[in-house]
């Protein structure tokens, strides 16, 4: 969802002009490979074994889960590229951005037309009296306007509103993983890992935002 602005860092001195151009190419492929990843997953599964006795059920898991750890990723960008000084990171943002959102888009889709066959007056219930389902759909929400406004010519009309409105990625991604712990049925970890995930890039989001300025030395 986010951009490939150019952010102000660290790049190592020795990449010549080839070099980073040859960085930027391997983070575009590695953001669509990984962008990929699920689909393929989904075809390849699809294809070889089928998707069981509840191939809905299949799907919605397979595309909230990789949705959400998609977002997860794009959101790790900045503080990997923040650490290793590898300003062609940032390429990456926007494309795992928005295949986050496809995938997620996907899950939704899947549930509305798959799973409760457009019957809206049962998805409006299952949003008001399932809390699980509305910090979903909250989620989606937030998500919903970052997607829209992904494009080079919404970031060049907000302009300085176009990065406070793409933080709305943070309070998403806490409300998916809300979604996430409220909506398993058994008792698993990963949806904890998630939590401490997102915590942590948001801590490290915070304390950048918030770090005062090194002094000049004398
Ligand atoms: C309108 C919004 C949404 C609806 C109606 C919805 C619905 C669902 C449903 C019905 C399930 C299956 C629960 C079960 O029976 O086990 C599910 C699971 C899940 N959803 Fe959503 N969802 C929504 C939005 C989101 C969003 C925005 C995210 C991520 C940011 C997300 C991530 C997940 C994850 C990670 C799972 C668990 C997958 C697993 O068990 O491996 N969902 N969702």
């Amino acid at each position: 969802m986010e951009t490939t602005r150019k952010v102000a860092g660290p790049t190592p001195p020795s990449l010549d002009p080839g070099a980073r151009q040859r960085t930027a190419r391997r983070v575009r492929i590695g953001a669509w490979t990984l962008g990929l990843l699920p689909l393929a997953l989904l075809l390849w599964e699809t294809a070889t074994r089928g998707l069981g006795s509840n191939p809905i059920e299949k799907v919605l898991h397979h595309t909230g889960w990789w949705g959400l750890f998609v977002l997860v990723l794009s959101l790790a960008v900045t503080p990997l590229r923040r650490w290793t000084g590898i300003n062609a990171l940032i390429q990456a943002r926007r494309t795992l951005g928005l295949f986050a959102f496809f995938y997620i888009a996907l899950h939704v889709v899947t549930y509305v037309g798959l799973d409760q066959f457009f019957a809206w007056g049962y998805i409006l219930e299952d949003v008001l009296e399932r809390p699980f389902i509305t910090v979903g759909m909250l989620s989606f929400l937030l998500l919903l306007p970052l997607a829209v406004t992904s494009t080079r010519g919404w970031i060049r009309r907000l302009g300085r509103n176009w990065t406070r409105l793409h933080r709305l990625v943070y309070p998403a991604a806490i409300l998916g993983v809300i979604h996430y712990i409220w909506g398993v049925k058994t008792e698993a970890l990963a949806p904890f890992l998630f939590a401490a995930v997102v915590a942590l890039l948001l801590g490290t989001r915070l304390y950048f935002a918030f770090r005062k300025p090194p002094r000049p030395s004398p």
